[in-house]
């Protein structure tokens, strides 16, 4: 039997940091081991355009991520990396939907409310600062999705409304035309726990408490060293499970390490230690993709084959479902 597809999104903005890698990456690179799912993953390159107006930034930005993704195990082999805007029949695609795309719909995205709220409540025109592809981000979004005919989209839950958009636009389509559009489902991810930044906040880039992936060695120990705690002298016993430094351990350490952990907590653990500790089982992940990083950071033509590969293998499949599309709505 024909495998279902799962597909996601990956916006190049900066690199990604570990609570990403935790919450986002890790778990998509174990799936794509999976025996149900055929596995596509782009780089959602006219997404950021809404916000990233820098050239030199957006190539970076999109290497960066690419190259992070692989490091990380992202295996082009197994599954699909290419980039969105190689494929111009989204774009098509794109603006047909936005005619099946009531107006209405659009004004309540979150993310578009969030801004004109914000505006409002500071006394500006609500739409300052708000350009159109802003506005329509989840119509593009939807054409990323419907015409791939994706059955599952792995998203975080801050992205469910955008797949639930995806799929009123599909029926609203479908309505006039026929079942040509496939409902895609979203699969959100379970959350990993919060993972904690710094400061115990959510890890998060707006927090600026975040740690990024590949950092050089000493700049992670040091950044790891910035980890708030308080003063208790080490000797004094200490309760993991309201420590920050235990909590992040838990996500790179195996059971053993983590039990062993929990009870020199229970002994008595300098803070100074268990940094050290946490330090070690952080470094010791990320080793082997720090370097595959730096080296796809050099030179750069892998990360073109791949993302050509890539190109190869979906632009066939948009052009070919573009045409049916086309001849549904009476253009071709
Ligand atoms: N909007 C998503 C995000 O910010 C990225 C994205 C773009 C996406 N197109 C997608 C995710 C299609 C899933 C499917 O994370």
């Amino acid at each position: 039997m024909a495998k279902k597809i799962s597909l996601t999104g990956i916006k190049p903005t900066n690199l990604p940091h570990l609570g990403n890698y935790l919450g986002a990456i890790r778990p998509a690179v174990q799936m794509t081991d999976s025996e149900e799912y055929e596995g596509f993953y782009f780089i959602a390159d006219y997404h950021s355009l809404t916000s990233v107006h820098d050239a030199k930034n957006m190539r970076e930005y999109i290497y960066e991520i690419a190259a992070a993704w692989l490091a990380l195990g992202l295996d082009p082999k197994k599954v699909t990396l290419y980039q969105q805007s190689h494929i111009p029949e989204i774009l098509e695609l794109n603006w047909i939907l936005s005619c099946f795309t009531a107006k209405g719909l659009m004004n309540r995205a979150h993310s578009y409310k969030a801004i004109t709220q914000d505006n409002e409540e500071n006394g500006r025109d609500a739409d300052q600062g708000v350009n159109m592809g802003l506005y329509t981000y989840p119509i593009l979004m939807s054409s990323d999705i419907l015409f791939l005919k994706a059955d599952v989209v792995p998203v975080g839950s801050d992205q469910l409304q955008h797949i639930e958009i995806a799929r009123d636009i599909a029926m609203a389509f479908n309505h006039h035309y026929g079942d040509v559009f496939h409902l895609p489902k979203a699969q959100v991810r379970e959350e990993t726990g919060l993972i904690p930044g710094l400061d115990g906040r959510k890890m998060s880039k707006s927090y600026d408490n975040h740690i990024p992936i590949f950092l050089p060695q000493k700049k992670l120990k040091k950044m790891i060293n910035r980890i708030k705690t308080d003063s208790t002298d080490p000797s004094v016993p200490k309760d993991p499970d309201s420590s920050l430094i235990f909590q992040l351990y838990t996500h790179f350490a195996d059971p053993k390490m983590v039990s062993d952990m929990r009870e020199w907590y229970q002994r008595g653990i300098g803070w100074g230690e268990a940094k050290a500790e946490l330090f070690k089982v952080i470094d010791a992940h990320l080793v082997g993709p720090r370097e595959i990083y730096n080296e796809l950071m050099a030179d750069k033509s892998k990360i073109d084959r791949v993302l050509e590969e890539g190109r190869e293998r979906v632009r066939p499949r948009a052009q070919g479902f573009l045409k049916e599309v086309k001849e549904v709505i009476g253009v071709q």
